[in-house]
């Protein structure tokens, strides 16, 4: 099968970043995949749907996880849950992409599924050094600080819970999804926003303290080792850390697709030869107008 993937479209963002995108588009079409999916970060608010219009005309299965930008509210009284798990995957629908999260995709003629999920954090990854030099460092987590600024998950996304239990809900729905696949699938690709496992949180070591900080809000332990134990997974793609990175689990290769607010970076993988085309679009930024760099 042909499958394109990209991540952190962020469309509306930056102007760079949308020509970006929409030369990006124009590769997915010429490409022509028998599937394409979007690993989060697509737009926030109208964004999001304005987003998947642009490949109204590609051909092939399109599917879409959401990122955590996705999830941003700036209203005072709306739930980020409902919006992630009800008016999301309806403006999915309308605009005809599959919402991984709340079902897995199947490729015909039917031995490889595809799953999704944002995956999101609870603070297990964090760097454990860290609560020496701030003690006060879980206190800090939960607000979603850093010794320099704020996450700005902290102001837009209300769950409604605690990041442990939307972790849990949501490593808990790919786990269901997984062992409910049917026999016939053999291979998995799993299409996730923040990166299922330690190895494709960052190309390089954090230095700063606020760059260790991240490590709490990357991902998740469980969401790690449910990746980990399952034979069927074949390839696992990500997106949120704007840094191309890859890992080589044994028998399922890892890639966190890259580029950032103002470049794009489009994969096409044949998931029969393992074959890898990557185009990228665009030109880099640091950060976009107005943002802060502790934004990935
Ligand atoms: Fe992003
Ligand atoms: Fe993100």
């Amino acid at each position: 099968m042909r499958l394109a993937v990209t991540a952190d479209l962020h469309w509306g963002v930056h102007p760079g970043g949308d020509r970006a995108t929409r030369a990006l588009v124009q590769a997915v079409r010429d490409w022509s995949p028998d599937a394409l999916a979007l690993a989060g970060d697509v737009g926030e608010g109208e964004q999001f749907g304005a987003c998947l219009r642009l490949f109204s005309g590609v051909e092939g299965a399109r599917l879409v996880v959401p990122g955590n930008h996705d999830l941003w509210l700036r209203g005072p009284d709306t739930s980020s849950l409902d919006y992630y798990e009800q008016t999301l995957p309806a403006i999915a629908a309308q605009n005809g992409f599959h919402y991984l999260d709340l079902s897995p995709w199947v490729a015909p003629p039917g031995d490889l599924s595809i799953l999704g999920s944002i995956n999101w954090y609870d603070y297990s990854f964090a760097d454990p050094a860290l609560l020496a030099e701030f003690p006060d460092a879980e206190a800090m987590y939960r607000r979603k600080q850093f010794p320099g600024g704020w996450h700005s998950d902290g102001r837009f996304v209300r769950l409604g819970m605690s990041d442990q239990d939307f972790t849990g809900r949501v490593v808990e729905r790919l786990a269901g999804q997984l062992a409910e696949l049917p026999d016939r699938i053999s291979r998995v690709i799993l299409i996730q926003h923040h990166p299922p496992i330690r190895e494709l949180f960052y190309p390089t070591p954090a230095q700063t303290a606020d760059q260790r900080f991240w490590y709490a809000y990357t991902g998740n332990r469980r969401m790690d080792a449910l990746v980990r134990t399952d034979p069927r997974v074949s390839w696992v793609v990500c997106g949120h850390v704007h840094a191309a990175c890859s890992a080589d689990l044994g028998r399922a290769s890892g890639r966190n697709v890259g580029g950032d607010y103002a470049w794009k970076r489009l994969l096409l993988l044949d998931t029969d030869t393992g074959q890898e085309i990557w185009q990228e679009f665009g030109r880099s930024s640091v950060e976009p107008p107005g943002e802060s760099r502790l934004r990935p």
